[in-house]
């Protein structure tokens, strides 16, 4: 491999740390946190792993089909959370016309995917943590195009299978293992996001109390 090749390469490895660790450990943190906050959630959850898991066994991906409910959390995790508020910058390739607005070409673009995921209208109580939003009356998932977690098009995040997959595996796993809660005589942590190139919660204390 030639030295510019391999500099490359060494950009495009970064690329995928910076953009897929932040995101993933940030979902998986305000997942935690959610469930600190709504224990009867959790508690559905598990009864949902200990049927299609069972006790002496791990998750594994064969098993994502049949925990609609976990995937659902995930989602409004995802929906309430806004790890990734506005898309990466873009621009107009050429003249274009959006609702009536006329973006110049050359224009700097991006894209709220927040008010995308707490529009009123559609979603009626977006402020509300809801999983059940994202199930159907048979107990399967619904795929809504107003969630948009990974963006769209064709720059859309290219780690989307990657981050699904693990988070799944993370969250899924934990929950079946532990119950979380928190410290004792604790108050609730707050559900206040840092704010930067991606949103965080505020540090916390959870503990883990294994389940078998
Ligand atoms: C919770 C997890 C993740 C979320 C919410 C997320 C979200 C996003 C969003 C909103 C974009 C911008 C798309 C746009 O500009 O229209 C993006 C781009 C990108 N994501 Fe992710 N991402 C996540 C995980 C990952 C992972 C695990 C990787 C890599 C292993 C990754 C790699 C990338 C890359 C390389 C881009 C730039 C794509 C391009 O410009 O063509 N992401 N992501």
């Amino acid at each position: 491999m030639v030295k510019g090749e391999k500099n490359q390469l060494v950009v495009l490895l970064l690329d995928m740390f910076m953009a897929g660790a932040e995101t993933t450990s940030s979902t998986l943190s305000f997942a935690v946190l959610y469930m600190l906050h709504y224990p009867d959630v959790q508690k559905h959850a598990q009864s949902e792993l200990d049927i299609t898991v069972g006790k002496g066994n791990q998750p594994v991906m064969q098993h994502l089909s049949r925990l609609s409910y976990i995937e659902a959390i995930i989602m409004e995790v995802q929906r309430i959370c806004n790890i990734a508020p506005i898309t990466a910058a873009h621009r107009a390739k050429s003249d274009t016309k959006v609702s009536g607005y006329i973006i110049p070409k050359d224009t700097t673009v991006l894209a709220s995917i927040y008010s995308v995921h707490m529009d009123n209208e559609h979603w009626g109580d977006p402020e509300n943590f809801r999983p059940e939003r994202f199930i159907n009356n048979e107990g399967k998932i619904i795929q809504d195009e107003w969630f948009i977690p990974f963006s769209l098009g064709k720059r859309r995040c290219l780690g989307e299978t990657l981050a699904r997959g693990s988070w799944f595996l993370f969250f899924s796993t934990i929950l079946h293992n532990f119950i979380i809660s928190s410290p004792p005589a604790e108050p609730l942590p707050s559900l206040e996001q840092i704010d930067g190139a991606t949103l965080c919660p505020l540090p916390f204390y959870a503990v883990f109390t294994p389940r078998f």
